[in-house]
């Protein structure tokens, strides 16, 4: 005996509805709508199954497959009549089927959960997702291709510690970020690999009596074949796990560019000038131009892995197979999605954009003692030095130049001679910084051969 109160879709067995409380704590529409597509689609799959299975007659198919299109259209129109007593978005779905179809959308249920229906949907909304991060990914790639192809041989100083350490070319700086970034694309890549199982049929989690074809919706619905154990199938996220790890790595990776950009555009290093578009002013201060789209990059690493973390915590320890604990799932996916979307957006708008200082890029790495690696080399290969011994001769007129309040170029022959007699004009010529970064041409080196060659092997491989 239920009585009117009680929920249409499981109050069988209630006699009173819930709390307000209990609704409010256990309503997910507020955020799971955002599933709607997912969800329909799924439906659809299926209910086209379980009439090829002659599980429902063609004729109910057909009716539900027209009432889920009428849903999605008022859905995508903003005409939806969301309701949180209704819970989630499978509930809201088939309730307004009902209303729109009559009695064929009570069959839709068959053979099926909102367990393994969850699955479904959360699993096609993380796939989503997924491509969008590697298509994102392309894109920035793509931008700081640009970058590197323009400024193959520009110098700049490399550092380590944040001190000058080697000049290195502007081209091997912006491909390090394309290498960091192909990475995190292709770990979105084989965590799509592994996700791209069909939890459907799955059930509440034993399986179903009906004749369900899983194989048919798995194809349906574009995955590779249907998950293998229907416990697990309607148990576990770690495909959103992957998703938020790999969204992680990528986040601090873009929060490394962001950094840089943010100390390059600065008064004090004047490296890179940011675009209009990618700026702001101060409300106070006229002369300001602030990089704080770039900041915003560097701090969305903090909401990322937030989510890792939270949904992490949601799963540990769950007993199987599912548990409303999961529910907790989406939000923290949601939020980590968009904003990763966002910053690969603003990155790569703000890398295109971008113009560098070549003038203070090479005047930076020309100061800071920035060759002395190239004078100690030379003393190596020219006068067949131990390393060790030619790294001691190198400070020794590293100390004389900063004494001297000058770089090493500007020491005298007789200087560096009265440091080591054998040490000859030929010196000079390794301590300007074009001749340094082109020496370095072993593989992966800044010399701006290699860099062309780097850039040109990711055109082919991104075209
Ligand atoms: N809204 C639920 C969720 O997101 C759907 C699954 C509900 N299943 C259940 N057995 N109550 O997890």
């Amino acid at each position: 005996m239920t009585n009117d109160t009680s929920n249409k879709m499981w109050g069988g067995r209630f006699a009173a509805g819930p709390d307000a409380i209990m609704e409010a704590i256990n309503a997910s529409i507020g955020y799971d709508q955002r599933m709607a597509a997912q969800d329909i689609q799924g439906s659809r799959a299926h209910a086209a199954m379980l009439a090829a299975q002659g599980i429902i007659t063609d004729s109910d198919a057909e009716a539900i497959r027209e009432g889920l299109l009428t849903v999605l259209s008022e859905i995508e129109n903003g005409d939806f009549p969301f309701s949180a007593a209704l819970e989630d978005i499978h509930m809201n779905v088939e309730s307004r089927l009902k209303e729109i179809i009559g009695e064929p959308a009570g069959r839709l249920h068959t053979g099926r959960s909102r367990n393994d229906q969850v699955a479904t949907d959360f699993r096609l909304w993380v796939r989503d997702q997924t491509d969008a991060a590697i298509s994102g990914l392309e894109a920035l790639m793509k931008a700081l291709l640009g970058q590197a192809e323009a400024g193959a041989d520009w110098v700049m100083p490399g550092f380590t510690h944040l001190q000058t350490a080697q000049p290195v070319t502007w081209g091997h700086h912006m491909m390090a970020y394309v290498e960091m970034f192909s990475r995190d694309m292709s770990r979105f890549q084989d965590a799509r690999k592994r996700m791209n199982e069909s939890p459907l049929g799955a059930a509440a989690l034993a399986g179903t009596s009906f004749p369900l074809d899983r194989d048919a919706t798995a194809a349906a619905l574009g995955f590779d074949r249907p998950m293998a154990n229907s416990l697990d199938a309607v148990s576990d996220r770690d495909f959103a796990l992957e998703f938020l790890g790999a969204s992680s790595i990528c986040a601090m990776h873009l929060s490394r560019m962001a950094e840089e950009l943010v100390i390059w555009s600065s008064a004090q290093f004047r490296f890179v000038a940011l675009s209009d578009r990618f700026s702001t002013g101060s409300s106070i201060m006229p002369q300001k131009k602030n990089p704080d789209a770039a900041e915003l990059i560097r701090a969305k690493i903090g909401r990322i892995f937030g989510a890792n973390t939270a949904l992490i915590m949601v799963m540990k320890g769950l007993p199987l197979a599912y548990s409303k604990d999961m529910q907790e799932d989406k939000e923290q996916v949601f939020d980590a999605a968009d904003n990763l979307m966002l910053a690969l957006a603003a990155m790569t708008g703000m890398v295109g954009d971008m113009t560098a200082n070549t003038e203070s890029l090479e005047a930076a790495a020309s100061s800071g003692f920035s060759t002395a690696t190239d004078l100690a080399d030379w003393c190596v290969r020219e006068l067949n030095m131990p390393f060790r011994d030619a790294h001691h001769v190198t400070g020794t007129l590293v100390g004389m130049a900063e004494a001297k309040g000058i770089d090493l170029p500007e020491l005298t022959l007789a200087d560096m001679q009265s440091v080591h007699a054998e040490i000859t004009e030929a010196v000079f010529d390794v301590l300007g910084v074009h001749n340094s970064v082109a020496s370095r041409t072993s593989y992966g080196g800044t010399a701006p051969a290699q860099v062309r060659a780097q850039i040109a092997a990711w055109k082919a491989k991104l075209s």
